[in-house]
């Protein structure tokens, strides 16, 4: 028997990058996927990615998760197609890039930022619990997806470090008043993943990336697919409100080789 076999999984941002290894992972596992992008068009093309890679089987439904009336949509095709839902991966994140400092950022961009992030994340997990898990003999196991920028900030990002700093808050506050209910809820945090973005960035920049990572490389996005299954799993039935780091080492280290003196 395959690992998620008779499992139905939903994962938000599922169309794009880290999402679409996230889907698949659980697909090849066995499991039924629902997945969403913020559009109609994102989400198709994230569809037609996944069948061009032979994973099939995927309902894909757009869904901006800061809105309660399309995460409600989502979820009642969920009940319609298959009438439970066994984990929650937690993955769609605004990026809050292109805000500048601090000093003139416009605010507005800030809320945004939370709506998606922390709200809309928060939102999901709560029809996920109402609505699925609750109502299981076999409850449920939230993923959500934060940053070890969450621990150690990076420059330009506040919105978006800030909001990585409240999920990591929030998924032990979750965890603390659903664990007697049985439903557990744990974090991936990772560190550079290596997606679309990096195939426009100057070599240098990615060299010195590669540099910063003690071991020398960025995360695939198999890699983050691989923690957030092992937190998904029964692998990890003992483990909720725990923030796991996947960077390569970013996080165990002062200082960049190449500045340690
Ligand atoms: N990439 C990294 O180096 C890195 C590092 C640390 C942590 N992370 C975290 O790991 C996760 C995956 O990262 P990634 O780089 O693969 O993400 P990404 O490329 O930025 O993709 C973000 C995903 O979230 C979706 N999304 C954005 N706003 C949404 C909304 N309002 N409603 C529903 N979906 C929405 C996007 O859908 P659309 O296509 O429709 O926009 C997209 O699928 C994120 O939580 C990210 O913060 C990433």
């Amino acid at each position: 028997m395959k690992r998620f076999e008779e499992k139905v999984v939903l994962v938000t941002g599922g169309n794009r990058n880290t999402g679409l290894d996230i889907v698949e992972r659980f697909v090849r596992d066995g499991a039924k996927v629902y997945m969403c992008g913020s559009s109609a068009a994102s989400t198709e093309r994230g569809a037609a990615i996944l069948a061009s890679r032979g994973v099939e089987g995927v309902v894909s439904q757009a869904c901006d998760i800061s809105d309660l009336a399309q995460v409600t949509a989502l979820f009642d095709t969920i009940e319609k197609g298959s009438g439970r839902l066994d984990i929650l991966v937690n993955n769609a994140a605004n990026q809050g890039l292109g805000h500048g400092g601090p000093l003139e950022m416009d605010p507005a961009k800030f809320h945004e930022v939370f709506n998606v992030n922390v709200i809309g994340g928060f939102q999901v997990t709560q029809m996920a619990c109402n609505r699925f898990f609750m109502k299981q003999e076999t409850r449920g196991a939230v993923v959500f997806l934060s940053s070890n920028t969450a621990m150690r900030a990076i420059r330009g990002r506040t919105a978006y470090c800030s909001s990585k700093g409240a999920i990591n808050s929030m998924v032990r506050a979750l965890a603390l008043d659903l664990a007697p209910l049985g439903i557990r809820v744990n974090c991936c945090a990772p560190g550079y993943i290596y997606t679309e973005r990096w195939d426009v960035l100057d070599p240098a920049k990615a060299a010195r990336r590669r540099l910063n990572c003690p071991l020398r490389r960025e995360a695939k996005g198999s890699d983050i697919a691989n923690v957030v299954a092992f937190l998904a799993s029964s692998d990890s039935s003992n483990m909720t409100g725990e923030i796991v780091t996947c960077d390569a080492g970013c996080s165990c280290q002062h200082m960049p080789e190449d500045v340690d003196v």
